[in-house]
């Protein structure tokens, strides 16, 4: 294993700087590069079906630009270019996280025929004011056609996440420039508008969220992922969500190890559930976050009906709801219970908030095994960033861990870091040394626990200063007033020790496999072996391979 620096790294930014990094609010915004000019493009669509016409929307201070479009696989491989596109500045209005750019339309294309499905991304470029060029990316997903597909695996990208991370016009469901002081994160976000920088593709360099850091006593928490964007000029959130961070390392993965993949968004997983119908395994990876209830439906009634579903992915939080056929996600999160018109005269249980509010009536835990409020924070700021990188393994003799050499009370994944930076867990005990979940878990009949590591919805330390804490104990006091009515003291401390795991349950005539943990995908980018082994058992064994 090799040995981690006690410093943190150090990107030339001021500690004023620094702390802009982490508590500003800066992002994307059409003028933000001033005198070099720039170039924003996004489709109508998140994802197209092979002979669907993309339309991308461009708006660039340049009056001609050009286009060349890769699939982002294993290899990348360039299926379209063109040069001499016109395209004009379009006005935006301020509000555009929220509503939509609105911007006309540039430029159309249709997907080939023979265009595999996949990540598609496009990189525009175009001659700066000052005569150096300017340069943007966007990403559009290719879903396969409908039909029977032996063999071949769906990995469903968590699109919903990236929408709701998006930094892009100033507002998502973090942050926001919406309210009457502009400072609120905004409850609605469209899909008409750019992603923000990172999200399509980062350099190998950019850090990932969990620390990397062997963390000295009473070090005051600092944020390198957050620092290093703001150094880079890369969005606050390229870190927590996006194809590049997250999901593209799972696709990558899968098809350097000769796995025949499919890629689809959850806009398919909502409007056309039947997507799934044609695979034996279907995939879910990295942070993922947002979801429906209709995509809920989705896997339940493909795995009862004898779909297998492999999570490889974290922090299954907030139910969300799509307007507009898809181009708005709504989710009201903290403010649900004061301002979600679900709540007043709607069906509660459509609710924008936490799976987990009693009134919703569906834990995370009856679709994929495990509660995000029984979860979260894992590695990064001051929630355990000395705790395990790995998932501590109980259940070795279990067929996911077949071939890899593991023990009980190893951990799986320490030396690339899976286990973080946020994971869902379950209430349980241990009894003779093994995990059970409790009675009042939530977990599904059958389920067994695998792994189990530490969390905490809770950032505390007697050593450092409260305003020197990012995380807080915000979440949890949430988490205590959803669970519980009252986010009282006596309620924190009964929700704020939570853990990550990994579960298998049996569902109707098929499986889950779930690995709790947002950054499984940080095995697969570091050719964790270890990481790959359990991958692939899992995939093999779904696939009907093993
Ligand atoms: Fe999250």
């Amino acid at each position: 294993m090799t040995q981690l620096p006690t410093e943190f790294p150090d990107f030339g930014l001021t500690p004023e700087q620094r702390r802009e990094a982490v508590r500003g609010h800066y992002y994307e915004w059409p003028g933000m590069d001033g005198s070099s000019g720039e170039i924003w493009c996004y489709s109508d669509r998140f994802s197209y079906r092979p002979r669907e016409t993309v339309t991308l929307h461009v708006s660039s201070t340049a009056p001609q630009f050009s286009i060349a479009i890769i699939r982002d696989g294993a290899t990348e491989t360039q299926v379209f270019e063109k040069t001499g596109l016109s395209a004009r500045w379009q006005d935006t209005p301020d509000q555009c996280s929220v509503e939509g750019c609105g911007w006309e339309a540039s430029f159309e294309f249709r997907i080939g025929d023979d265009w595999p499905s996949g990540a598609y991304r496009i990189t525009l470029s175009a001659d700066g004011r000052d005569g150096m060029p300017i340069h943007s990316h966007h990403l559009f997903i290719v879903a396969p056609l409908p039909g029977r597909k032996p063999g071949r695996l769906l990995q469903v990208a968590a699109t919903g996440t990236w929408l709701a991370y998006n930094t892009w016009g100033g507002s998502n469901h973090y942050q926001g420039i919406t309210g009457p002081k502009r400072d609120q994160y905004a409850t609605m976000v469209s899909t008409q508008r750019p992603w923000c920088r990172g999200f399509v593709v980062l350099p190998e360099d950019a850090p990932r969220v969990p620390l990397e850091v062997a963390v000295p006593p009473k070090t005051v928490p600092r944020y390198p992922h957050m620092e290093w964007a703001f150094a880079t000029g890369h969005s606050k959130k390229y870190a927590s969500s996006g194809w590049a961070s997250y999901d593209s390392h799972f696709f990558r993965f899968a098809e350097r190890a000769g796995y025949a993949v499919d890629l689809a968004s959850q806009t398919e997983l909502h409007f056309s559930p039947e997507i799934l119908d044609g695979y034996d395994c279907v995939v879910f990876v990295g942070h993922d976050e947002y979801w429906t209830w209709e995509m809920r439906d989705a896997v339940d009634t493909y795995v009862t009906r004898g779909g297998h579903a492999a999570r490889f992915a974290g922090n299954f939080m907030w139910q969300t709801r799509l307007e507009d056929q898809g181009r708005r996600q709504v989710c009201y999160k903290y403010k649900a219970r004061a301002e979600d018109p679900a709540y007043r005269g709607g069906d509660v249980r459509r609710a924008t908030n936490s799976w987990e509010a009693p009134e919703i009536g569906r834990p995370g835990s009856a679709t994929f095994g495990l509660n995000a409020t029984q979860g979260v924070y894992a590695g990064w700021g001051g929630c355990a960033p000395r705790g395990v990188r790995g998932f501590p393994v109980y259940r070795p003799e279990h067929w996911a861990f077949a071939g890899t050499g593991i023990y009980y009370g190893d951990l799986l994944g320490a030396d690339s870091h899976v286990y973080g930076y946020e994971v869902d867990g379950l209430d349980f005990e241990i009894r003779g040394g093994l995990p059970y979940p409790t009675a009042q878990s939530g977990a599904p009949d059958g389920l067994q626990v695998l792994a189990v590591g530490m969390a905490s919805q809770v950032e505390e330390s007697a050593d450092i200063p409260i305003e020197d804490q990012f995380l807080t104990d915000e979440d949890g006091r949430f988490t205590a007033e959803t669970l519980f009515g009252e986010a009282s003291d006596a309620n924190l401390d009964k929700v704020k020790r939570g853990n990550g795991m990994i579960v298998n349950f049996p569902r109707g005539k098929g499986e889950v496999f779930h690995a709790g943990s947002c950054e499984w995908v940080a095995g697969l980018l570091r050719q964790d072996a270890m990481v790959e082994r359990v991958t692939k058992n899992v995939l093999d064994r779904y696939l009907g391979k093993s």
